[in-house]
């Protein structure tokens, strides 16, 4: 393996390949290796493009995708695999002319991934084998060539012993899924590039260190070496001479201008080869930065600053090629990336394309390379296995070989999950030798002394903490942590404030980026809908469902609610502050200062912007931080209205990620006014009339008349549960909410009516919600008035006397309204427009939304809860013309509407199974749990839990109709209570 690129008169073969299924390699038949044998036999071949992977095709289709986790996919017994083991044959011809032959030069193949091992043969002889999916495996085709017509016949199998060794949690797709490439070299040539840039003490001077070797016989050869700037200043310029193979120059630079992620300045080395009349015969020009990597005093220092990992882990995946990711692919990722604020990848859980990391380079990402080892299934066998050994060790050295000239990489990554045992000690040890200028990384090393990251899984904020305070001097960034499968994530903002609390924690990699669901069209009801599949959905048996669908984004992209969290989190900036004159702007780059930033603000009132501006924090260097005084005039400012300032950092112009004003980070807080009348309890009538009866089945409203219109379709209800979420559902970790809420009873439980009787001005009544079999009993009160045009609902909620102790908490707090399907227009004052928990609502803003009821769920791959609002001032649901009603609390609100049932959301398994119900779902929550990370790792923390406990809530229902606003008609509050308003 080499660092040495084809050049770039390189011809690829990526054209149509002829391609067919065996059951097994013993089917295979040399007779195939006969150009004409195709030909003879056309019916059993088809034309397949290369790359791809087979499952994929329909040349393909009879051996299905498999997804599975941990588990291997037959009995593990290493290095035995199944004896059906599905084998595909390409071909594939090409032309070579006989002036190209006739040069003295070598011709090549070179494979950048096939998955998992292959045979290859040129014009009837065998050329070689490879294993190692996710490297280049190159061939020397030399000796077979010749003029005019030639044949390539390749051999790759599902599964191979190396298949061991590749037990990432990920879909099993085979073939070659990686691009294929011809190319030749002079006899003398460059045969490997070995670049380093250290700096000295003050990180600002460097040096440039080339090694060159050169293939061939080289007497009398000479090499040459510049390094410009993009602007063409040449910084070295020097021809030396080759001992042995070897060229080598140790140049002091002295200052230039270094690579980071935030600023990824790259310069040019161009490395020629000469021979002894001074001519060129062969050379690259690479792209390289000057960048440094050291780990001292806890912290991971690039170019001598403190760097923020700020990461994702990321799989290959494309919803229709499988493993195959082509150019846009790739930089649509990094580029997505980018914009939220992500300025770390590790390559879960192998080597990428090279030309991933090239993109890297360019755009600024760093990467932790991870080498292609996992054995998860059989934890701790292999690296204990000398047998095993030399392959753990060329998947590391090879991928060091490949990589190490992109500034990018940061760290070297042995594997995932295999175990430990000495295998890894002596990869690590021969990364540390080939390349000692990154650290290394592996979990689960622990505290091993070969690694020089601490990397954690899954931590809780507390774990991170108590790691911190242990006697070590290594930076911990954890490898995988806020598990983001399906409605997730929560809880970055206390992730982060402590990371940026503590010293020694400078981050980690969320899992993952993408959902890896496989686009399927059809379904029983609709031939053209598409839908994603995951495990099982082939028929492969055994799998890990819908485990693989993990990501921040869809597999088409599209982003989850979840990522404005991690943008905001991961914000390069930071905005704090209570008071429009003492807004901290905090500057977290490493190198940058604000000016390619504008900071915008605008005040809302009521909704709508009535100031704006620009504000100068002046120079703020990295690190630093500053207090601005944003110029809000608060005069004339009304105290009756709700005021709140958003401040806001944009790119001032276009990058190759973003366009011109492309917003970073926004902060907002709340401006009391100045003149007018206090907000008081006094509330303008509505000018809608609003009707209720109460329900003997529940205690509740058995209707609902807006204006003459029976607004319910059912009587509301006390509700406690939610759909389920992927992370309240686990199997295993510490949470399994819904295990405890199920033993609980929480899913079972019965309404009894104990009373409901008329009180002046209205109706209370008294109910149990009850599970037989577990004994938990809740008494719920609830009091229904009519005041001032409003119907006011207060809920005493409480555990009764003989309920169990340490009850689970409860996924909300709340009633449920079913209403009809005519009211399809949602607006609210609150957090949006995505959906918001009171643990992932700070990348959603403040203000007031516009909706419709059946667009608030985002598609999760697997149906779960979704749509919720937190923090939400009033929320109302009309028809078209404006008929419908508007609720409020006392204090801020989690509210939900949606059309389907909370059992036929737990009941479907996939987007398109699930049916809308014929109401509308209106909850109306005084709480509502938060989401957490539970799926794999810690679960929702205490804070965002709703407690099983006694509680006492309000709010308030009012009617609307013709143009009323429903701000207007939520105004001041719940009518007769001192009015208490925090906005944000
Ligand atoms: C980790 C593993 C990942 C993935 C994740 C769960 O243990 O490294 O590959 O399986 O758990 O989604
Ligand atoms: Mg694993």
């Amino acid at each position: 393996m080499s660092a040495v690129t084809p050049p770039p008169d390189a011809f690829p073969l990526d054209r149509d390949w002829t391609f067919r299924l065996l059951d097994r390699p013993e089917d295979f038949d040399p007779g195939w290796l006969d150009p004409g044998a195709v030909e003879a036999d056309s019916e059993a071949w088809s034309p397949v493009e290369v790359p791809t992977n087979w499952q994929l095709t329909p040349a393909g289709a009879g051996d299905p995708p498999i997804y599975t986790n941990v588990q291997y996919p037959w009995p593990a017994d290493p290095p035995q695999v199944p004896d059906e083991n599905p084998t595909g044959v390409y071909r594939v011809g090409f032309d070579m002319g006989e002036a190209m032959l006739a040069l003295d030069d070598q011709h090549l193949v070179t494979f950048e991934g096939v998955d998992s091992a292959f045979d290859l043969w040129c014009n009837g002889q065998f050329v070689g084998a490879s294993t190692d999916s996710r490297l280049d495996a190159t061939f020397d085709l030399t000796s077979t060539l010749r003029a005019g017509d030639n044949l390539l016949v390749v051999r790759v199998t599902r599964w191979s012993a190396s298949s061991y060794l590749e037990d990432q949690d990920h879909w099993w797709l085979s073939g070659i899924h990686r691009p294929v490439t011809l190319w030749h070299r002079p006899a003398v040539h460059l045969a490997d590039l070995h670049i380093e840039t250290p700096f000295d003490r003050t990180a600002v001077n460097a040096h440039l260190r080339v090694r060159a070797r050169v293939g061939g016989d080289c007497a009398g050869h000479r090499v040459r070496i510049r390094c410009a700037t993009p602007t063409s200043t040449d910084l070295v310029d020097q021809t030396v001479g080759i001992e042995g193979d070897l060229a080598s120059l140790n140049h002091q630079v002295g200052p230039v201008r270094r690579w980071f992620a935030e600023d990824p300045y790259l310069h040019s080395i161009t490395v020629d080869v000469q021979d002894s009349e001074g001519r060129v015969v062969d050379g690259r020009t690479i792209r390289a930065g000057f960048r440094d990597v050291r780990v001292e005093n806890g912290a991971l220092l690039i170019n001598g600053t403190p760097t923020e990992i700020r990461g994702v882990n990321r799989h290959d995946h494309d919803p229709d090629s499988g493993k195959v990711v082509d150019d846009d692919s790739l930089r649509r990722d990094l580029v997505l990336m980018k914009q939220h604020n992500i300025n770390a990848v590790r390559t879960a859980h192998y080597p990428n394309r090279r030309r991933f990391l090239e993109l890297c380079d360019q755009l600024g990402m760093y990467v932790f390379d991870e080498a292609n080892n996992e054995s998860h299934g059989v934890w701790d066998v292999l690296p204990n296995d000398p047998d095993w050994t030399s392959q753990i060790l060329a998947r590391c050295e090879r991928m060091v070989a490949r990589d190490r000239n992109h500034p990018s990489v940061i760290a070297w990554s042995l594997g995932n999950e295999c175990g430990w045992g000495p295998g890894l000690e002596e990869a690590a040890a021969s990364v540390g030798d080939a390349d000692p200028s990154r650290p290394i990384h592996y979990h689960p090393a622990d505290h091993r002394p070969e690694v020089g990251i601490i990397a954690p899984m899954y931590p809780s904020v507390d774990e991170l903490e108590r790691l911190a305070g242990l006697d070590d001097d290594r930076p911990i960034i954890a490898c995988e942590y806020a598990h983001s499968m399906g409605n997730s994530t929560g809880n970055l903002a206390e992730y982060w404030d402590l990371i940026r609390a503590t010293r020694r924690l400078a981050g980690g990699f969320i899992w993952d980026w993408v959902d890896q669901g496989l686009r399927r069209r059809g379904t029983p009801e609709d031939p053209e809908r598409e839908w994603w599949a995951y495990g099982g959905d082939f028929g492969d048996e055994p799998n890990d469902a819908a485990f693989c669908c993990n990501g921040l984004v869809s597999p088409d992209r599209e982003p989850h609610p979840a990522l404005a969290e991690v943008k905001h989190h991961y914000s390069p900036i930071g905005i704090s502050g209570s008071r429009p004159d003492e807004v901290v702007i905090e500057n977290r780059h490493q190198f940058l200062d604000l000016g390619v930033y504008r900071f915008d603000w605008h005040l809302e009132t009521d909704g709508y912007v009535v100031q704006s501006g620009t504000v100068d924090p002046g120079v703020v260097r990295a690190g630093h931080r500053t207090v601005i005084d944003v110029p809000v005039d608060r005069t004339g400012l009304d105290r009756g209205q709700r005021h709140w300032l958003t401040v806001e950092a944009r790119r001032r112009n276009r990058t190759t990620w973003a366009e011109a004003e492309h917003s970073v980070v926004f902060h907002q807080l709340e401006v009391q006014g100045t003149t007018g009348g206090r907000r008081t309890s006094e509330t303008r009538r509505p000018e809608a009339d609003i009707d209720v009866e109460f329900s003997d089945e529940t205690g509740g409203l058995s209707s609902l008349v807006v204006h003459g219109n029976q607004l319910l379709t059912a009587p509301t209800e006390p509700w406690l549960t939610r759909p389920l979420t992927e992370n309240d559902d686990a199997r295993f970790g510490p949470e399994r909410a819904a295990e405890r809420w199920a033993a609980a009873g929480y899913d079972r439980l019965d309404l009894i009516v104990r009373s409901s009787a008329d009180v002046p001005g209205g109706r209370e009544s008294n109910v149990l919600l009850r599970c037989e079999d577990s004994g938990v009993t809740f008494r719920v009160r609830t009091t229904v008035a009519r005041t001032d045009g409003y119907v006011v609902v207060t809920t005493s909620f409480a555990p009764t006397a003989g309920c169990p102790p340490h009850l689970p908490h409860l996924p909300r707090l709340g009633h449920r309204l079913l209403l009809t399907r005519s009211l399809t227009e949602l607006d609210y004052l609150g957090r949006g427009p995505g959906e918001t928990y009171s643990d992932r609502c700070l990348g959603q803003r403040f203000g007031l939304w516009t909706g419709r009821f059946d667009a608030q769920r985002f598609p999760y791959v697997v149906p779960q809860e979704s749509g919720n609002h937190h923090a939400v001032r009033w929320a109302s649901l009309r028809t078209e013309g404006g008929l419908g009603v508007v609720v409020f609390g006392d204090g801020p609100l989690d509210v939900n509407a949606g059309v389907h049932d909370e059992r036929a959301i737990n009941a479907a398994r996939h987007d398109h199974e699930l049916v809308e119900d014929d109401a509308v779902h209106l909850h109306v929550d005084h709480r509502h749990s938060g989401v957490g990370n539970g799926s794999c790792g810690p679960g929702v923390l205490e804070r965002h839990r709703v407690p099983a406990i006694a509680t006492k809530w309000r709010f308030a229902i009012g009617p609307l109709s013709g143009g009323a606003d429903p701000g207007v008609v939520a105004g001041n509050g719940i009518p007769g209570s001192p009015a208490t308003l925090t906005l944000l």
